[in-house]
């Protein structure tokens, strides 16, 4: 027996050395952490239970008969983060470049079939060549199932994506169907095409960093949620992010004790809206000024910046909030904002986190590249999301809620639970300029009966009251007293329960 206990330990050590020393100081020396090493790092310590170390790939061609390398390239299974269970799996670039095989997507296959059945998160730490070239379609059908169990997950379990080194060709689709994806500056890139294709195909030079870089994804394309600065930060925060979301579907978020008084008033709400209308203020002040101990965990930061979303706790509880930023384009909604924001919408709905809404949108963005983008189509998205969206929704106007915007932020049309304003909002079709320049066209040569007509516009509609009057808001409230009120809120839309009416799916604007 002793012997044999030994024999294991040494199998065991042989798997844990990964492709060995070498290209583990190779991996070390790009500033990469191997795959084990952020297993250790995301994950309590000494929770690590491990699947699979012993298992092989099954190629027999191109001299890969003799090349085995026990745990093919990835090491899966599941451990806690803080105390929660959570499954994973972590691309080993040592071993053949992480590539993925027949054998490698089966290891990924049973870590996400199994926390489908207990009803747990599956992280994914990305750092792969992509299909195992030597398998050929053996490798390309292992991808399919992964992908297939990705969308069997998704609404099921949180999945995350940690992009930690290459990720490219149609490897890329099994990330950009989780609901996260966080990347590494620097070491980790995302294309369905490299740089060589892309020049060879349209003649374009680019670096594998300008094409699919963190910067760039978290940028310009908004394929990521966030860039880290290297693998200890992005793991750790992780860690973080992790507590802010449930278990499964049927499990509401951990509730996190907080000494921060739901009843806080925070005076300086009350002048946070500049007295010009048309000037911007940092909606991020009030987010945070709501939140618990004013934390919160923004996503997608520097993608279409004219919207906010992420999550904080109110009351120890998490709620995701999606806020107009007056501060980029004036908060008005576009394309790339209708769909962060719906995307999130849709998260926070398919896992019970409850939404709060922070509204100062002067509507939708005018223009030809917005109309021919589509905009009506995406626009939609938002406006779906937000009406499907069963969760408690509470939604607080801090200024404009114009047009057609009006209605898609959580407006009580669409189910919203409980609509505040604060006093100075200005509920409208359109701000009152713009209105009396269409309906009083006939009086544009008398500048001083125009602006006779616009007082009379802005008395008329620049308020909330209008809205207040036929119950389309609840309340207006005063700036200063918003988190109490969202907290109380919270509290009475604890047991809310709504269901949409059976159907297949619904068939949302793509
Ligand atoms: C088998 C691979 C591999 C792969 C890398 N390796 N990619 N082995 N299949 N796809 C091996 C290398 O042979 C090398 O082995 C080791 O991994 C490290 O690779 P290097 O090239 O030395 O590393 P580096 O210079 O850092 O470059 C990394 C890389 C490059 C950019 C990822 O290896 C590369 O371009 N690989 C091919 C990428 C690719 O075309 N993949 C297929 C994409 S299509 P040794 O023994 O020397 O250490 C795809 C389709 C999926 O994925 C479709 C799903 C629908």
């Amino acid at each position: 027996m002793h012997d044999i206990i030994e024999q294991l330990e040494k199998k065991r050590a042989a798997a844990r050395l990964g492709g060995g020393e070498k290209r583990i100081a190779a991996q070390h020396s790009k500033g990469k952490l191997t795959a084990r090493e952020r297993l250790e790092l995301l994950l309590d310590e000494g929770t690590f239970e491990e699947w699979d170390m012993f298992v092989e790939h099954r190629c027999h061609d191109f001299g890969m008969q003799d090349n085995k390398i026990p745990g093919d390239g990835v090491v899966t299974g599941y451990g806690m983060i803080n105390g929660r269970l959570v499954f994973v799996y972590s691309q080993d670039f040592t071993v053949f470049g992480g590539a993925l095989s027949e054998a490698h997507a089966e290891k990924i296959c049973k870590v996400m079939d199994q926390a489908m059945k207990v009803g747990a998160p599956v992280i994914g730490l990305n750092d792969s060549g992509g299909a195992r070239i030597q398998e050929g379609v053996a490798s390309l059908g292992g991808y399919a199932e992964v992908f297939q169990r990705n969308v069997m997950a998704s609404g099921v379990v949180p999945q995350i994506s940690m992009i930690m080194g290459p990720s490219a060709g149609g490897a890329v689709y099994s990330p950009a169907m989780t609901d996260f994806i966080f990347m590494v500056k620097d070491s980790s890139y995302m294309f369905v095409t490299g740089p060589e294709v892309v020049k060879t195909v349209t003649h374009e030079e680019v670096t594998s960093e300008e094409l699919g870089g963190a910067t760039t994804h978290t940028t310009k394309s908004g394929v990521a949620d966030l860039a880290f600065d290297n693998d200890v930060d992005a793991l750790l925060m992780l860690r973080r992010f992790y507590n802010y979301l449930p278990l499964n579907n049927r499990e509401k978020a951990p509730v996190r004790p907080s000494h921060d008084p739901a009843d806080r008033i925070d005076l300086s709400l009350d002048t946070l809206v500049p007295d010009n209308p048309n000037k911007p203020y940092d909606i991020k002040e009030l987010i945070v000024k709501c939140a618990d101990d004013g934390e919160f965990f923004e996503l997608q930061p520097g993608y279409a910046q004219n919207i906010v979303i992420g999550f904080c706790r109110m009351e120890g509880q998490t709620v995701g909030v999606v806020a107009n930023q007056p501060l980029v384009l004036a908060g008005c909604l576009d394309i790339k904002s209708s769909i962060k924001a719906a995307r999130f919408v849709r998260f926070c709905d398919a896992f019970n986190i409850p939404i709060v809404t922070y509204v100062d949108v002067p509507g939708f963005m005018p223009g030809t590249s917005q109309e021919f983008g589509g905009i009506i189509k995406h626009g939609a998205k938002l406006l779906y999301a937000y009406a499907e969206c069963t969760v408690p929704k509470i939604t607080v106007i801090t200024r404009k809620a114009y047009g057609g915007a009006y209605d898609v932020m959580a407006s009580k049309h669409l189910r919203g639970d409980v609509n505040f304003a604060w006093p100075n909002a200005e509920i409208a079709v359109m701000g009152a300029k713009g209105a009396v320049e269409i309906i009083f066209r006939e009086e544009k040569s008398d500048p001083a009966k125009l602006a006779a007509r616009e007082a009379e516009y802005k008395a008329k509609f620049a308020n909330p009251f209008v809205a207040g009057a036929r119950g389309f808001i609840d309340d207006v409230i005063q700036p200063h007293e918003t988190r109490k009120r969202i907290c109380r809120s919270l509290v009475m839309l604890r047991n809310k329960k709504v269901e949409n009416p059976w159907r297949k799916h619904g068939n949302i604007p793509l």
